[in-house]
């Protein structure tokens, strides 16, 4: 049995008695304390039980909702999307977005889900991913051109990321080299590309974005191994997740869509504003090797530039990483 009803039921924060929701549900009372404990067990949420009064969340919770992101959708955006899926739980939805690639779903198939149980995050790490907390999102597109035509597109996916942030009233936004969404020095969003397809020709790409919304309160931040924020810090209010997945829809469709045509060169000027470690103090890794320098930009394909003693060094995505100089 999905979760989603019982859960759906309960979602207001408020008391219901065991009664109530097992006439609902059209089930004994005892399959809905069952049912409360299994909901425990595997989404970590809280459940107080009170003699007399019956169920409710420590927390409300606001569950994901396929027609409310929808209808928040103007008619434009709305005809870029394909596809769209909200699981309660899944592996990784970058891993299931490569999936539907392969089984032939086009640009503007979006998967989102409640959960990751093996969320992926850059160079080989996982990306915590607690229930009804965040935002799990992949979207397919398809690009002409190859890898070379994707130079950047981490890059323009984090202004996409930072407009919808800014428009649910998130303010002080910065991006990082290559593609961290961060505020106040601490990471919010990260986003993590993955293609399949012809390296040199049409290839589709996956463009995964995982944003914390409300963390604190999860026992899983422990697994996190880098300063981090969520949303509602930032914001410093509640922020509705169903209303940050529209925004997100509404910047990033159409930027990819941008992206095909003109690649990172449109969003090369609203990069730069974001561009949270520009004129600072900055180490280069790449592998073994380490360049210290200062952090000068990036070009207009979206390539860090970091003038150093030697003179202005460039730096591509890949197994690059960026760190302020101690
Ligand atoms: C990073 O390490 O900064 C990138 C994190 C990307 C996480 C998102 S969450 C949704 C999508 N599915 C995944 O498995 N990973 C990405």
């Amino acid at each position: 049995m999905s979760l989603s009803p019982i859960l759906r039921a309960i979602a207001d924060g408020e008391f219901h008695s065991g009664e109530e929701l097992a006439r609902l549900l059209g089930v004994s009372r005892t399959a809905v304390w069952k049912q409360l404990q299994k909901i425990q067990a595997q989404t970590g949420l809280s459940i107080e039980s009170v003699k007399g009064r019956g169920y409710r969340l420590a927390e409300p919770l606001e569950l994901l909702d396929r027609e409310a992101v929808v209808a928040a959708l103007a008619e434009p955006i709305r005809s870029l999307l394909t596809g769209f899926e909200i699981h309660e739980e899944i592996d990784s939805t970058n891993r299931a977005a490569l999936q539907r690639a392969q089984d032939g779903s086009g640009r503007g198939h979006i998967i989102v889900a409640e959960r990751q149980t093996a969320g992926r995050g850059r160079r080989g790490r996982q990306w915590v991913s607690p229930f009804g907390r965040n935002i799990y999102f992949s979207a397919l597109w398809e690009f002409d051109g190859g890898a070379a035509a994707l130079e950047g597109l981490s890059l323009a996916v984090g202004v996409a990321v930072a407009s919808a942030l800014k428009d649910v009233g998130v303010a002080g936004i910065g991006l990082k080299w290559p593609n961290d969404v961060v505020w106040d020095g601490r990471k919010l969003a990260g986003i993590l590309l993955e293609m399949v397809g012809d390296a040199a020709g049409r290839c589709q790409v996956v463009i995964g974005i995982g944003i914390n919304v409300a963390m604190a309160g999860s026992e899983q931040t422990a697994a996190i191994d880098q300063p981090w924020v969520d949303v509602a810090t930032a914001a410093g209010r509640r922020v509705s997740r169903n209303q940050l997945l529209a925004a997100l829809l509404t910047y990033l469709l159409p930027l990819l869509q941008r992206f095909e045509r003109e690649g990172f060169a449109s969003t090369h000027a609203e990069w730069s504003a974001l561009d949270s470690f520009f004129g600072r103090d900055v180490s280069v890794h790449l592998g073994e090797t380490l360049v210290l320098g200062q952090a000068a930009g990036v070009t207009s394909t979206g390539a860090l530039l970091v003038d150093t003693p030697q003179g202005r060094q460039q730096f591509h995505g890949g197994e690059v990483s960026l760190r302020l100089a101690l």
